[in-house]
């Protein structure tokens, strides 16, 4: 059955009919069951993710007030991906050229020395998302015994800032906060322990040349980067694991050759993205994408809607990794477009190898599957037919 919920459509078996109908509409449109605006075509998506009038935050709620005063408000409030203006740029570029200081052939052996070790331990639903956790903690420059605990830590923190948090979710989030911040100021406090090409080093250097020496703002957006990528990179493992049982011949050549591997990832994170939606929130009175909004609307940007407009990307309902010119808005568009895009496509890629590597047949996979609970993120809940390898 198709979804008529913009926001319930991440995490439905097959939403991709019902975006496709919905990005043929180039304007905004508006969902009263949700009081807010709905882009979907590529152009709408645009307009509204480089509008100088739009921002990622209310005005009036920069944090989300279960977590106001909290330490993991600490950690919410500082970070570029919650902030515009000044308080976003220039950290933001800073952030993002230490990110692109990441030499991609030591990401990709760091992903596969953490893949093959984790893989025999860890049970498959949780392996995609330790993994990324532990990859980004090794490249930040977290000890290997620390390691675990910051995977457990950013599990609970990333779970406490989404927005379907229960007070559970909240109250453990708020107590990972705290240990991650506690972490992260021990590693921040003795930088000649820390590897030469640790990224925490690199952030904090960059910061300082941005003129932002404040310790808790590099260490929130140090966090930031193990919250950004748990989730995400976990939903980009796990529906490459789908389209692999989806599209055998596809996937039959990616198991074999690395550059098909990550091409077919590729065209993944396009075709059945791990992030879904994103929203905005109009600052002053605008016209975006032809529409009238008013100061103080939400707008929902499907990102994964756009994805599948015929305008940004032809026959885009055709999986495709050989696909020119592919145009995804997975990983954001404009000024707060992610700076992680390559390593997680370099992760993903380590964890599909290991996972084939010890056996795991894709085509034992359960589905249709079923995903997490999310309003934005769709990741599946992976489980065999078989017993675990
Ligand atoms: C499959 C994996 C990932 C996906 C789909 C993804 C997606 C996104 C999206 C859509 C945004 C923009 C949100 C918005 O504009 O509202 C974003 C921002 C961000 N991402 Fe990622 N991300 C992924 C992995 C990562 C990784 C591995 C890192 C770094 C280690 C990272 C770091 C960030 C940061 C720091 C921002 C904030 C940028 C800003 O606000 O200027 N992400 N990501």
């Amino acid at each position: 059955m198709s979804p008529i919920d913009p926001i319930a459509a991440a995490t439905h078996a097959d939403p991709y009919g019902f975006y496709a109908a919905l990005a043929a509409t180039t304007a905004l449109h508006r969902d009263e069951s949700h009081g807010m605006w709905v882009a979907a075509s590529a152009a709408a998506v645009e307009a509204v993710l480089t509008s100088p009038s739009c921002r990622v935050r209310p005005a009036n709620v920069p944090v989300p007030p279960a977590l106001a005063g909290t330490a993991a408000g600490r950690i919410f409030g500082a970070l570029v991906r919650m902030n515009d203006g000044a308080a976003h740029c220039p950290l933001k570029r800073a952030i993002a050229d230490a990110c692109g200081r990441i030499d991609r052939a030591r990401a990709a052996s760091v992903g596969s020395r953490e893949a093959a070790a984790l893989v025999p331990r860890t049970p498959l639903e949780a392996f995609a998302f330790v993994l990324p956790a532990h990859v980004v903690a090794a490249l930040l420059g977290v000890p290997a015994d620390m390691r675990p605990d910051i995977a457990r830590w950013t599990a609970d923190f990333a779970a406490a800032i989404g927005a379907t948090a229960s007070p559970d979710e909240t109250a453990r989030g708020i107590d990972a906060a705290r240990h991650l911040l506690d972490a992260a100021h021990a590693l921040l406090r003795a930088p000649a322990d820390l590897p030469p090409d640790a990224l925490l080093a690199a952030l904090a250097r960059e910061a300082r040349h941005a003129g932002r020496v404040e310790p808790d703002i590099i260490a929130a957006n140090a966090i930031g980067l193990l919250s950004q990528t748990y989730d995400a990179t976990a939903g980009l493992i796990g529906n490459t694991l789908l389209a692999f049982a989806a599209h055998p011949a596809a996937g039959a050549e990616a198991r074999t050759d690395d550059r098909a591997l990550t091409a077919f990832i590729d065209e993944v994170q396009r075709w059945d993205p791990p992030i879904q939606n994103t929203r905005r929130f109009a600052a002053a009175d605008a016209t975006i994408a032809g529409t009238a909004v008013r100061e103080g609307d939400a707008i929902l940007v499907l990102l994964a809607a756009a994805n599948r407009d015929p305008a940004a990307n032809p026959d885009p309902a055709r999986f495709d990794p050989a696909r020119a010119d592919r145009r995804s808005f997975t990983f954001g568009h404009g000024a707060h477009a992610c700076p992680g895009r390559t390593l997680a496509l370099v992760i993903a890629a380590s964890a599909v190898r290991a996972l084939l590597a010890r056996g795991l047949d894709p085509a034992t996979l359960v589905r249709p599957a079923r995903y997490r609970r999310s309003a934005n993120a769709r990741i599946p809940l992976l489980a065999t037919r078989d017993a675990c390898p």
